[in-house]
């Protein structure tokens, strides 16, 4: 499929500045480029192709061109990097809803950010929070990437039993550009008063961890284990682990016990 992005319809819809790019390493790098070349309002970069795409955890994130969406949302703020956990979970709200309106696909939300579809991760994002001066800038901004599994196919083999596509390629490239008017103008929406109550019924809704039996780990290993009963106002996750206890959690990942 040859996906060419519509520039001037996208520039009438976004509220935000929106810049193309045919290729790119990373748009959250490139972003951070940007920032540190002086750039002071928010912004928007959507490219075709990524050829370092970054994932949470170190990882890669495969960006094989016109076959996803690959996104980053730039916008300075001096809210505190507390928020960037809120700033995720209304993230995949966002992105959810906008592949509801889009495409009429219905995808399930895990904990924090990452959306599924029939068993298969199809969507996630990477937030990070840059400080004042840390690239020369002057104030600190937030960095939401967004990466979109649309029609992509041939997954390198270690996430080829995980990741999925939410379509297969069908030449209708027309959603393209709704989908960035729809993440883009959900985002902006979300940063003018960063409010996630608004978007938690909506996450508790698509959760398909809210009810089930989980391990939470981190890097040093597995943290908890029990059942996932809520998540607060912040966006922190809320288990009942095996010894009766209520804990509650703002970072980690979770493993489902059957999915
Ligand atoms: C994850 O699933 O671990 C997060 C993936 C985030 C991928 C997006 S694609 C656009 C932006 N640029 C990057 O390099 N990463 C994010």
């Amino acid at each position: 499929m040859f996906v060419m992005y519509n520039k001037n319809y996208l520039n009438e819809k976004v509220k935000v500045n929106t810049d193309i790019l045919d290729e790119i390493d990373s748009t959250n790098e490139e972003a951070k480029r940007r920032i540190k070349d002086g750039a002071k309002e928010d912004f928007v970069l959507v490219a075709r192709k990524q050829t370092a795409g970054k994932g949470r955890k170190g990882r890669s994130f495969y960006s094989p061109k016109d076959t996803g969406i690959y996104l980053t949302f730039t916008h300075f703020t001096n809210d505190s990097p507390k928020n960037v956990l809120k700033v995720t979970v209304a993230t995949s709200v966002i992105a959810a809803k906008t592949i509801k309106d889009t495409l009429n696909i219905d995808c399930g939300i895990k904990w924090v950010n990452d959306l599924y579809l029939n068993g298969k991760k199809v969507s996630g994002t990477l937030c990070e929070y840059i400080f004042k001066g840390m690239y020369e800038n002057e104030s600190n901004a937030v960095i939401v990437g967004i990466g979109i599994n649309l029609s992509t196919e041939d997954f390198p083999e270690e996430i080829s039993e995980k990741a999925g596509s939410l379509i297969s390629d069908n030449n209708d490239n027309t959603c393209y550009d709704d989908i960035v008017i729809g993440i883009a103008n959900g985002l902006k929406s979300f940063f003018e008063n960063c409010d996630l109550n608004v978007y938690l019924p909506l996450y508790k809704k698509l959760s398909i961890v809210l009810g089930k039996e989980v391990e939470l780990s981190d890097a040093s290993g597995v943290l908890d284990s029990g059942r996932v009963i809520d998540f607060d106002d912040n966006g922190a996750i809320i288990l009942i682990n095996k010894n009766g206890e209520n804990k509650t959690y703002d970072s980690g990942e979770i493993s489902l016990f059957m999915m």
